[in-house]
């Protein structure tokens, strides 16, 4: 019966890193591989559940029938999808690693190269989809966030759990070997809204997804 426990579930996931633009060929983007957050949709998937895979620019693809994919490029384009996919889903998981910030210019031809002076980039910040989402959340509707920490994890954790209004986030730490980015493991804690807090150990990245969907909405 696990198998199909999440049927009749709408899920949506956020997937990858972003990428904010430059110029026609820079960007900026960050290490993110989307290996978690695919497996969390292979995952929610396998157990029944329709999902949406809103996913930044990655080289993955996904093979379950039940998986709309939504590619985008931009936290602005990913915001979009996900504000327009939210109200009819029941359950988000925000994996995707969201760029803060993007250039408030992108240049329509290629930035050159002075050789005698640097070059100083403005940066405007960007929408925030777990707590835009957190916003519009519905009573009967869940939201999971991840929070990507180097320093004072829990803390950090907790505060992104309430400025985001999450029922739940899932912890990974760059301080842990083999944990976070591009890496086919990760080592999590699962903590909620009250404050308890599980702890996994260093597993492969589908092992992980099956233990954040059984602490969540098993
Ligand atoms: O893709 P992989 O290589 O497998 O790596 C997985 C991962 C390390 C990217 C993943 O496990 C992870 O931690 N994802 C979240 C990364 C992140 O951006 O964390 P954060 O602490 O900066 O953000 C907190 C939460 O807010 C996250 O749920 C994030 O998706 C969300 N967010 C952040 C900024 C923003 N503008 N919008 C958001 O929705």
């Amino acid at each position: 019966e696990k198998q199909e426990s999440l049927s009749k579930k709408k899920i949506l996931i956020t997937a990858g890193p972003t990428y904010e633009k430059l110029d026609p060929v820079r960007f900026i983007g960050n290490y993110s591989s989307g290996k978690m957050g695919f497996a969390l949709a292979e995952e929610c998937a396998q157990r029944g559940a329709e999902v949406i895979l809103i996913s930044g620019p990655v080289s993955l693809k996904v093979s379950h029938p039940n998986i709309r994919r939504i590619d985008v490029e931009s936290a602005e384009e990913m915001y979009q999808a996900a504000i327009t996919e939210f109200p009819q889903s029941d359950v988000a998981i925000l994996c995707a690693a969201v760029a803060d910030y993007r250039p408030k210019e992108q240049a329509d031809t290629k930035l050159k190269r002075t050789d005698d002076t640097g070059l100083t980039l403005e940066l405007v910040p960007n929408k925030d989809i777990a707590a835009a989402l957190g916003k519009v959340k519905q009573p009967e509707q869940l939201l999971i966030g991840f929070a990507l920490e180097t320093n004072n994890e829990e803390q950090n954790a907790l505060k992104k759990i309430e400025k985001k209004n999450l029922d739940y986030i899932v912890l990974n730490s760059l301080q842990d070997k083999g944990a976070g980015f591009q890496h086919d493991t990760n080592k999590i804690a699962v903590i909620d809204k009250q404050g308890n807090r599980r702890n996994f150990p260093l597993k492969d990245k589908k092992a992980v997804a099956k233990d954040i969907i059984d602490q969540t909405l098993g």
